[in-house]
């Protein structure tokens, strides 16, 4: 991975990933009947606040005993009746097989569900439960459910342990690692929240076999950004097997999660409240959030709207001269490989060009864009002229 900042005077700066953080494999042993993968552990470095994602099939009953000892055993499950129904059974059991007490908190689902109304409930639930600082909050299920549990417990009590089972890809190869939780305020979304790290991060990949394809299609987006900015190699893998991907093939999806969670685990490890190295991340949010609001957060999934946005990003490094045409055509052609819209025809470009500079990414009135060099290299520029973004910008709302 090389990065280059632009965004100050300083001599630019390029990091290359190697020493970040480590992971290892833990010794192969099957976990239940009807396991596939053996378990692996990634070790995500970050000091005293320091944890683990644990990756495999048929994993949930041992969240209980990875609480039992360390914590009170009284945990607050924050979650949707959809995926407590479908994914709750071992979870539970497992809890009471170590005489955990726990609390089944549903919230409705959908990004609207992510206020402090929610949360508000959650607190009153937490204290009637009897929650104390040492119990835990589990908030199982995706991206909404992550964000708004963690909320919860990082503010109550000032802070109560955490741990994120995230059910959907795009929660397993982003949004549970990293700490970053939030809720929506009426104008802006993840407009409030803190940075709170998990214990631990358990991720079952038996989850993904029942996922809607658009839930797929959305983790997919993210999954191409980590080859993007980070990894060649795993660009490449994703062009390799995309038809595996596409047929959820079992060893190809676990390898697609670990490699994500490496990848984010070193730059999170880096750079943990993103002052610097972390922005990268963001490759193609600055597009996909002006398009997520310009549609109200009804039309795109996440990810998917950060296919679009990586496309723009990727285009708007063409015309700067910091990419290759060839290199885009490469990302597009992968996009479109997963099936995944490439352009947002039908919005306006000026729209959504004046969007970008509500982004909370924004300093200063700068917007920060994050470009592609290479493959694995990319670029932080602060502020690229107007009569490029609104160049692409054009392009993609036509539909070219
Ligand atoms: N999803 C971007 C980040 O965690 O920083």
């Amino acid at each position: 991975m090389k990065i280059t900042d632009e965004t100050s005077n300083a001599p630019a700066l390029r990091i290359s990933a190697g020493g970040y953080s480590k992971w290892r494999n833990v010794e192969a042993r099957p976990l239940d009947a009807t396991s596939r993968c053996a378990m692996e552990k990634i070790f995500v470095n970050l000091g005293a606040a320091s944890y683990e994602i644990f990756i495999g099939e048929g994993i949930l009953s041992g969240v209980g005993a990875f609480i039992s000892g360390k914590f009170t055993p009284k945990a607050l499950i924050v979650t949707q009746e959809k995926i407590f129904d479908a994914h709750g059974q071992p979870l539970t059991d497992g809890l009471a097989a170590q005489g955990i007490a726990y609390d089944v908190a549903l919230i409705p689902d959908g990004e609207t569900a992510k206020t402090l109304r929610e949360a508000e409930k959650l607190f009153t639930r937490a204290i009637e439960f009897g929650l104390d600082r040492k119990s835990v909050v589990i908030a199982f299920g995706g991206g909404v459910v992550g964000d708004l549990g963690g909320f919860v417990a990082a503010t109550y009590l000032r802070g109560v342990p955490l741990i994120q089972i995230p059910t959907t890809l795009l929660a397993q190869v982003d949004s549970s690692v990293g700490g970053k939780t939030a809720v929506n305020h009426a104008l802006g979304k993840n407009l409030i929240g803190a940075f709170h790290q998990p214990r631990a991060v358990f991720i079952d990949l038996k989850c993904l076999a029942t996922l809607p394809e658009r839930e797929i299609k959305s983790g997919l987006g993210e999954v191409v950004k980590y080859g993007v900015i980070s990894d060649e190699k795993f660009f490449t893998y994703l062009e390799t097997n995309a038809d595996k991907i596409l047929s959820r093939d079992a060893e190809v999806m676990a390898h697609i999660v670990k490699r994500s969670c490496e990848l984010k685990a070193e730059v999170v490890a880096a750079d943990e409240r993103e002052a610097g190295l972390r922005r990268i991340l963001n490759f193609g949010h600055t597009l996909a959030h002006a398009v997520e609001e310009e549609t109200h957060y009804e039309k795109y999934r996440h990810g998917e709207a950060v296919a679009i946005g990586m496309v723009g990003a990727a285009r708007i490094s063409c015309e700067l001269k910091k990419t290759s045409a060839e290199n885009v055509t490469r990302l597009e052609n992968l996009l479109q490989r997963f099936k995944m819209l490439t352009r947002c025809a039908g919005l306006d470009a000026d729209k959504l060009y004046r969007v970008t500079f509500r982004d909370k990414k924004t300093v200063g009135g700068l917007v920060n864009w994050v470009l592609m060099k290479n493959f694995g290299e990319v670029e932080i520029c602060g502020g690229v002229p107007e009569a490029v973004v609104k160049k692409i910008f054009g392009g993609l709302c036509n539909g070219d």
